[in-house]
């Protein structure tokens, strides 16, 4: 779940704090996603994960209880998330986090990463190539890289039915533009990786229900989640009176029509993609 185009200095205010206060719901949002995504990584061991744009840093803690003898490094520009994600981690002796730009990271010591993670971290940088390059050359020669991220607009119901429902702008001038869905394009992805120095690239197709809301009263739990985060929050935030009153209750209505027994659930697709470093 994100704002439909969110630059790095959002992550830095507004947007990283709302995610700061809503991390459990944003990461139930993730929940099928996150086995696919952790699975992928941990299919060949390693030593020392990178966590690019960790957030509250569920990635970082599953891959330290997984993993106990790696080490796992979660990085961000959001003191909020990388609060929390310490918090979560404060009783794993081998995960630390760290507030920096991931596009300009360097390891602190010797040890150098063999495998690069992100759930939804990677869409942000404002010269993908330039910051995959230089990725790329603060890892071990056999890195490996697995991330998830979103796939086009057009493939995700849940983004396509709160933009109609909100009368909300679609999409930014550019879908490439940093954003959500700035990685939705395989090929372009592709080419991204390929130029920063990334070979044996495997995209995999992932579709899965995004649940918004659970419990005795699953529907206000989905609106209000709505409400605080994405889109939806954004452009509430932007209106007053019955204009904001009437979108309440579209939302409400579409959030109600996506119950799935006690659950509110909306489609959502996304791509997980691995690859090794071409050296
Ligand atoms: C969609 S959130 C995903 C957070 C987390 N990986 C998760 O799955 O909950 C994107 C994250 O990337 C971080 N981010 C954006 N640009 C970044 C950059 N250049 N370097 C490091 N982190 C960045 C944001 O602060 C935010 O925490």
């Amino acid at each position: 779940m994100s704002d439909a185009s969110v630059s790095g200095s959002e992550w830095t205010g507004r947007t990283g704090k709302s995610w700061a206060h809503e991390w459990q719901r944003t990461d139930r949002s993730f929940g099928p996603l996150t086995e696919r995504l952790v699975a992928e990584a941990t299919k060949a061991s390693f030593e020392h994960a990178l966590d690019i744009g960790c957030g509250a840093g569920e990635v970082s803690v599953r891959l330290a209880q997984t993993s106990p003898s790696s080490h796992v490094s979660g990085v961000d520009i959001s003191e909020e998330l990388l609060d929390v994600a310490k918090e979560r981690a404060a009783d794993l002796g081998n995960a630390t986090f760290e507030l920096a730009d991931a596009s300009q990271w360097q390891p602190a010591g010797k040890a150098r990463p063999d495998l690069v993670v992100s759930r939804h971290g990677v869409m942000f940088f404002d010269d993908p190539v330039a910051a995959f390059t230089h990725l790329s050359q603060q890892v071990a020669r056999d890195a490996r890289l697995v991330f998830s991220c979103f796939r086009e607009r057009s493939d995700n119901l849940w983004a396509r039915e709160l933009s109609s429902v909100l009368d909300a702008s679609p999409a930014s001038a550019d879908p490439r533009a940093p954003g959500p869905f700035a990685f939705g394009e395989r090929d372009y992805v592709a080419g991204i990786l390929e130029r920063a120095g990334w070979e044996s690239l495997q995209f995999h197709a992932i579709d899965y229900g995004m649940v918004a809301g659970e419990g005795s009263d699953a529907l206000e739990d989905a609106t209000s989640y709505f409400m605080r985060i994405g889109p939806a929050a954004r452009a509430i935030s932007e209106m007053g009176g019955e204009e904001r009153d009437r979108a309440i209750s579209r939302l409400r209505a579409m959030l109600g029509a996506n119950r799935k027994g006690d659950r509110i659930e909306l489609p959502a697709s996304c791509w997980i993609v691995s690859a090794t470093l071409a050296r």
